[in-house]
């Protein structure tokens, strides 16, 4: 005790020591396990949080349009189909986010898009894969990541459903860590009276999850992963013109990209910044650049990331230990007050510690934008109605030729 006691006031939190007196052995055992575990450096930032801000010299980047891929497509694909039948291409599902906009305490992967039958979101995304894997004729293992939060409602979900017909064999489940938040002083919130406000801490932590896990073993072969979000119900996954444009390229990742619609579209942007590659925020870019036209008659910052990358397997193990920023996110974050009773804020009351897949472009040291139809290819679903909404996927799905 004396010695957690010590950590705790080493680090700014003595407001716990009485919460841990007041706990049974049991209790007090676990909440000294999640103290234990914390990695305070990360925590500390929210004193000097990293300066995200300051961008080195930002240029456009090089990509493949989509009259690019048009005239060297069946070259793509035979290369594409090639890597996926000799087993070297896995498919990274990231489904640990809360979904928090979507306001569905289930999976976000098991909310119910059908109109007329049932459709989940897995369901779908499966269905997109299984195409890619008849055309093959092979399958691309596929590895599930979740969250503590969702771990168990996840796999329970896909066995009952008997994996959308996607063999078991394939598929790997892992979990990614958890980050606790603080309030606006640093102090570790509790969600319950033994139990520290955890949340999944951010994509980009996929990687070293899935190391850890070590379930790449089980698929000796593999070379390259595409990782993609549980979120957009028309995205193509291991298409091999997209796998096939990046191998061939020599490059350490691809980027599925869409142009922007507008000079002003709150989008991601893949550029260059001191000759790396980088994705810059919509609101990053100053008003010059942002209306920049290219050579080409677009625009020079045009590519908008979707959250569909193919990544070097041996790059990103270089990559190891190689940190990409942390985000200090302020969040309306649940927890229990002075005298120990929940509270829902209506505002911002602290913050959470987030890293962003985008950020892991940057240390794979090159990539190749790859141009893919909006209209076909991106139907994100954040939110239950308007822009990226489950409504307005609905329509594109529908668009698309997909029952509903
Ligand atoms: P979002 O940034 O849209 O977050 O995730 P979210 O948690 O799903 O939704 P909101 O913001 O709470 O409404 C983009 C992708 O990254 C995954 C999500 O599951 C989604 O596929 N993700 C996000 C994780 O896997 N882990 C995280 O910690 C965060």
């Amino acid at each position: 005790m004396k010695e957690i006691e010590k950590l705790l006031q080493a680090h700014g939190q003595q407001h716990l020591i009485s919460v841990l007196e007041g706990l049974d052995k049991e209790q007090q055992n676990k909440l000294i396990a999640q103290i234990k575990s914390i990695d305070w450096n990360t925590v500390e930032l929210w004193k000097n949080p990293e300066d995200l801000s300051g961008k080195g010299r930002v240029q456009p980047i090089d990509g493949l349009s989509l009259m690019d891929i048009e005239a060297r497509k069946e070259e793509f694909r035979k290369i594409g189909v090639q890597a996926i039948q000799d087993g070297k291409v896995g498919a990274v599902l990231l489904a640990g986010g809360q979904g928090t906009r979507l306001g569905s305490d289930a999976p976000k992967g098991a909310y119910n898009i059908g109109l007329t039958r049932e459709l989940y979101i897995f369901e779908q995304l499966i269905c997109n894969l299984l195409e890619v894997c008849k055309q093959c004729n092979a399958f691309v293992p596929l590895f599930v990541m979740t969250s503590d939060k969702n771990d168990g409602d996840t796999r329970k979900f896909l066995e009952e459903h008997g994996f959308f017909g996607y063999p078991r064999e394939f598929v790997r489940f892992f979990v990614q860590e958890m980050a606790p938040s603080v309030d606006f002083d640093g102090k570790l919130l509790l969600e319950d009276k033994a139990q520290l406000v955890l949340s999944p801490n951010g994509n980009g932590g996929w990687y070293s999850s899935i190391a850890k896990a070590g379930v790449l073993d089980d698929f000796l072969k593999l070379e390259w992963l595409n990782v993609f979000a549980v979120d957009n119900v028309l995205q193509r996954i291991a298409d091999p013109v997209f796998v096939g444009a990046t191998v061939g390229s020599g490059l350490n990742c691809g980027a599925k990209v869409v142009r922007k619609n507008n000079p002003y579209e709150k989008v991601g942007v893949l550029c260059l910044e001191d000759n790396m590659p980088s994705v810059i925020e919509y609101y990053e870019l100053t008003d010059e650049m942002a209306n920049q036209m290219g050579a080409d008659g677009n625009l020079a910052y045009s590519f908008g990331v979707i959250l569909n990358y193919l990544f070097s397997l041996s790059k990103l193990r270089e990559t190891v230990g190689k940190r990409i920023p942390i985000h200090v996110v302020k969040k309306k974050i649940p927890h229990l007050d002075g005298t120990g009773a929940l509270v829902k804020p209506e505002t911002e009351n602290g913050y959470k510690f987030e890293t962003l897949i985008l950020d892991m472009v940057r240390v794979m040291e090159s990539c190749l934008p790859f141009e893919v139809v909006r209209e076909r290819e991106f139907a994100p679903i954040k939110n239950k109605t308007g822009v990226d909404s489950v409504e307005s996927a609905r329509a594109l799905l529908q668009q698309n030729g997909v029952k509903l």
